[in-house]
């Protein structure tokens, strides 16, 4: 009997309506298009305007969409796996809130944070319970609300981010595709460069928290960048060198999109030719869980059965991955 691959099957994405352009920043701080284009790749990015909203609410049409597409129903799904960094709430879990919207009541489910590279971890999570034989249909969504850590005060941060989430299903492969392999790794030497201040458990909120903007996201950007350019690039190299693939054997490269400098380098060290990049960063910025399944969402009608993808993060913590993974239709 043939290995069993956890294969993605649907993919589908939402980003919200409002486009953040680089015009608009250019009146909140001090900064420019051309900066930003040139240092980021970044043009505009969209926001999820309105009170109540969370984001299970950029989750909920990429899921809906999903289902349908799929032609299943909610019911059907066993896990439910949702990487965020901007949870609905720090608890529950998003999974949950996700679950009730949705109408999922025969799932279990779990929120994973591993920042930027937390849709790779989800991925590799969710795939062990497809091998396994466990699950027959897992729901993996990345994606994240960054505005409602972003201070539009700090020209550092607010250029960079924006909202979005896509959503993948995991299903059974017996024909050899799926997710091979991954590389995933974790070192918190990275906490001082890329963290919230405030908010959990070692510093709760309190007036004070708040009027030191301690809720926002902090970023050492240079630091930040000089990790994730090496990082990011080698380890899509290493998932490649340990499954002899060569540059010319990769269908799709699915970086990470936080700044087109670092997607370059990755590209560059892989030797994966420019257009079989993916890159949406001029349209949705960094949305730290979402950009990658945003890609695939975006990029689905161009693959093909059997191409081969590699996924490559890095994100806060530090966080950092890469998934070589064999398209299943
Ligand atoms: O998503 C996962 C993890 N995150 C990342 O991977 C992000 C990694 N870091 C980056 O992408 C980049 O470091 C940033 C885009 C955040 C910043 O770009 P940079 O090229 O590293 O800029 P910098 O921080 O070194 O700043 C260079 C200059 C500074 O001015 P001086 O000191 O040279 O006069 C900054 O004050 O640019 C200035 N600057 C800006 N100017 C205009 C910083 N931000 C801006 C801005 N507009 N928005």
């Amino acid at each position: 009997m043939s290995k069993i691959h956890a294969a993605i099957t649907a993919v589908h994405g939402y980003v919200p309506d409002y486009v953040l352009t680089n015009k608009e920043l250019e009146t909140l701080v001090d900064t420019n298009d051309e900066w930003i284009t040139t240092r980021t790749g970044i043009k505009e990015r969209r926001i999820l305007k309105g009170e109540g909203l969370g984001t299970s609410d950029l989750a909920v049409p990429a899921v809906e969409a999903l289902l349908k597409k799929r032609g299943i129903t909610a019911n059907e799904i066993d896990l439910i796996i949702f990487c965020t960094t901007t949870p609905d709430r720090v608890f529950p879990a998003t999974a949950n809130i996700l679950a009730e919207k949705i109408g999922a009541k025969e799932a279990w489910g779990f929120d994973l944070q591993a920042a930027c590279s937390g849709f790779l971890f989800g991925l590799a999570t969710g795939s062990q319970f497809i091998e396994s034989g466990k699950h027959k249909k897992v729901l993996v969504i990345g994606g994240d609300k960054m505005s409602s850590i972003t201070n539009y005060k700090d020209r550092a941060t607010c250029i960079i981010f924006g909202d979005g989430a896509g959503a993948v299903l995991l299903e059974p492969n017996d024909e050899g595709n799926g997710i091979i392999d991954s590389i995933l790794k974790s070192d918190g030497v990275g906490v001082p460069y890329l963290h919230q201040k405030a908010g959990g458990s070692i510093r709760p909120a309190s007036h004070e928290t708040v009027d030191a903007d301690e809720h926002f996201a902090y970023q050492e950007g240079q630091a930040v960048f000089k990790f994730a350019v090496t990082n990011m690039a080698d380890v899509a190299a290493e998932v490649m060198e340990k499954n002899n693939l060569q540059s010319e054997d990769i269908a799709w490269l699915v970086p990470h999109q936080a700044n087109k400098r670092i997607i370059d380098a990755t590209a560059n060290r892989t030797g994966v030719s420019p257009e079989k990049v993916i890159i949406n960063i001029e349209r949705y910025g960094n949305t730290t869980n979402g950009t990658i399944p945003l890609c695939l969402w975006e990029w689905e009608s161009k693959f093909k059965k059997g191409d081969n993808l590699i996924l490559a993060a890095f994100g806060g913590g530090f966080t950092w991955g890469s998934i070589y993974l064999k398209w299943a239709y």
